[in-house]
Formats: structure tokens, sequence, C-alpha cells
């Protein structure tokens, strides 16, 4: 890496500070130098595996790292009390998703940052996983012709028994949980793919009592264009794989070919009036067939050549408005339209 590149300050050292961490190795232009956490163990932890520094405040990670970029990736309910202070700092950000616990929250951190001038990009990865960006090539040189129907069948099934969740076990508390956590990564992913969403209608429930939030999540979208996507998704039911790499599978259908992509990110095309083959293509190295290193990479990219995000706040706040809508539509049981 050059001497030049950018030096960022990781706040957090949970579950995904490690896999993020695991990215920065990869991307270029770009590292992180130093880790801030509450629980400073675990930042050291994280420090010693990958040779930056820990510190126990802000304050002295300010002082000391003097970074060049912010990198968020604690839980939703202090990434506005971060980037507010990043922001009076005029330093660039990268915040994971969700933005914050509410819409009205969510809003006021972009607005913030935006009224500061303040380069801001929602660390949403999965958009950058290795076959959407493939889907949305082969739509973009018309493999598919009109795509009208998009599905995804979402299946983790890690979220069963007494315990469910070891991995990131704060899941078990969360209310909302599974639209607002994981639904919103599909909500994104299809606007990558086939635009803006017009409307929903959304239907969920709560599978497993040792939960407090919905863990079954059945949306109807209707897109700006006219195609209709379907996410259909839980948690609980039994997978003799848990966690595969792309939660579920997927099939994508336009007028002059349809897709399949299976629990590994492999792809089956059939042109119109064709036979099915697989469609080979490389699937980028690193988590979930690069997601974390292209969305790192993007923001690197972003700042060093003054291009806009793809989920820049403004962008981003698109989703989220989505995400809201199908709660309100599970509660109204109506169709509801995106403001
Ligand atoms: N993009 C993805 O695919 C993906 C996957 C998992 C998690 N996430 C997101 O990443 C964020 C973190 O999730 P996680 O699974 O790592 O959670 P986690 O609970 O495993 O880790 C959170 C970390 O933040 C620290 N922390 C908590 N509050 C803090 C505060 N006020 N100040 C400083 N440090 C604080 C904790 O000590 C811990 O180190 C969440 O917003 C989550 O939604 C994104």
């Amino acid at each position: 890496m050059s001497s030049s590149a950018l030096n960022g300050l990781l706040i957090g050292a949970g579950h995904f500070a490690s896999i993020q961490l695991e990215a920065w190795q990869s991307v270029n232009g770009g590292s992180i130098g130093g880790i801030f956490s509450l629980d400073l163990e675990e930042a050291e932890k994280l420090a010693r595996r990958y040779g930056i520094r820990a510190y126990a405040s802000w304050d002295e990670a300010i002082e000391r790292l003097k970074p060049d970029f912010i990198d968020i990736c604690t839980p939703p309910d202090s990434h506005y009390a971060y980037a507010k202070l990043a922001a009076d700092l005029g330093l660039p950000i990268l915040c994971q998703k969700p933005i914050a616990p509410t819409m009205e929250e969510s809003e006021a951190l972009v607005a913030y940052c935006a009224a500061r001038h303040v380069p801001l990009m929602i660390n949403e990865n999965w958009r950058w996983q290795g076959w959407y960006r493939e889907m949305k090539r082969m739509i973009g040189v018309g493999m598919l012709g009109i795509v009208y129907h998009v599905y995804f069948a979402m299946r983790p099934g890690d979220g069963w028994g007494d315990a469910p969740y070891s991995a990131q076990p704060y899941f078990r508390r969360m209310n909302p949980f599974l639209i607002y956590e994981t639904g919103i990564h599909w909500i994104d992913t299809f606007r990558f793919l086939l635009g803006d969403i017009h409307s929903v209608y959304s239907q969920v429930r709560t599978i497993n009592p040792a939960i407090a939030g919905e863990d079954l999540a059945v949306v109807h979208f209707n897109f700006k264009s006219g195609a209709i996507g379907i996410y259909d998704a839980n948690r609980t039911s039994y997978m003799e794989q848990e966690r595969c790499d792309t939660y579920g599978y997927m099939t994508m259908e336009g007028t002059e070919g349809k897709l399949r992509l299976d629990e590994n990110g492999r792809i089956r095309y059939t042109p119109r009036n064709g036979t099915e083959s697989e469609h080979v293509y490389p699937i980028p190295a690193g988590w979930k067939g690069g997601g974390a290193i292209g969305a790192q990479q993007h923001f690197i990219d972003g700042l060093t050549r003054g291009e806009p995000f793809e989920s820049s706040g403004e962008e981003y706040m698109k989703t989220v408005r989505v995400v809201y809508a199908c709660y309100e539509s599970a509660a109204k049981q109506r169709i509801v339209t995106i403001p």
C-alpha cells in the first residue's frame, strides 16, 4: 500500500468488526490503523491479530491516530453519536447498517452529515456480493430482457431453539428484527438490481417464542419499473447447512431469459427457448463473494476520486423508507406506497 493511503479508525470490536478488518487487508488505498470499542479487551484482541493500535477512548484515538476517516461498526443505537463526533471534525464516515434505531434518527444522522458536507457512506455490503454484481451485468447486457419477476427465499436456518443466533445473540432481543436487521439487505439489493420500489405489502410472524421480534416475513414489492419482487424469509426452518453463503436461493425472470442463484453463489441461466446451463463467472474471494471488500473499496475509491457512493446517506434512506413501509403494511394489512 502506498504511504498516501487513508488511515481509518474502526469503532466496535464485535462479530462484524473482525470481518471488516479481514476485508480491509485486501483494500487498496485505505486501511485501519486503530480500533476503539466499549470493550477494550475485545479491541486489544483484534488489534493484536491485525497489528494495529487499540485505544481506550474516542478522544485518545483521535489524538493519537489522527485518522483520515471513521469506520463505525457498533450497534445502531450509537451510530448517531459517533457520526456527530466525526462530522464535527470533518472526518468522512463509513457507517454500518441499520443507520439508527428509528427512521427519524436515521434521517437526522444523514441530515447532520449533509449539513456539514461530510462524506457519509452506509456500509451496505450485500449489493457488493459477487453474484449480485454479475446479475447486474447480465441484466445490463440484455441476457434477461425486461425483468418482470424476482424471488428470494432466505433460509439461514440459525434461529431455532432456546438460544438461537449464536453468532449474533443480540438478535434475540431485537424488536423489530428480521426486516429491520436482515431484510434491509435484500431491499437494498433489489433496488440495486431493479431500481426503486413503489409500494409494498408485507406479513410478519414470530415463530420462535424465545425471541422478541419477528423471525418470518413475506414481502411483496412493486417496483417503479413494473416488476414484482417477493422476499420470502425466515430464520427458523431447519437447514442442513446453516448460514450458507447466499443465505438462500433466488430466481429472476425476464422477457429474454431467466436465472437461478444457488446457496453457494452459482448462477444457472436459461435463455428463452434454450436449455439451462451454469453461467460461469469468477466469484471474488473473501467473505460472501467479496461483499465486504467491495463495499470498503468503494468507500475508499469514492473518497480518493471524489465520486458519489452507491449507498450514500441520502441514497440509503430510500432503502430505509421501504423497511418502515414494510412494517406499516404488516401492521395495517394493506399495501403501503413508499413516501
Ligand atoms: N453488513 C453486514 O453484513 C453486517 C453483518 C453483521 C452485523 N452488521 C452490523 O454491524 C454493526 C455491529 O454488529 P456486530 O454483529 O459486530 O455487533 P456485536 O455486538 O458483535 O459488536 C458490537 C461492538 O461494538 C461495541 N460497542 C457497543 N456500543 C458501543 C459504543 N457506544 N461505543 C463503542 N463501542 C461500542 C461492543 O463493545 C462490540 O465490540 C451493527 O450495526 C450490525 O447491524 C452488519
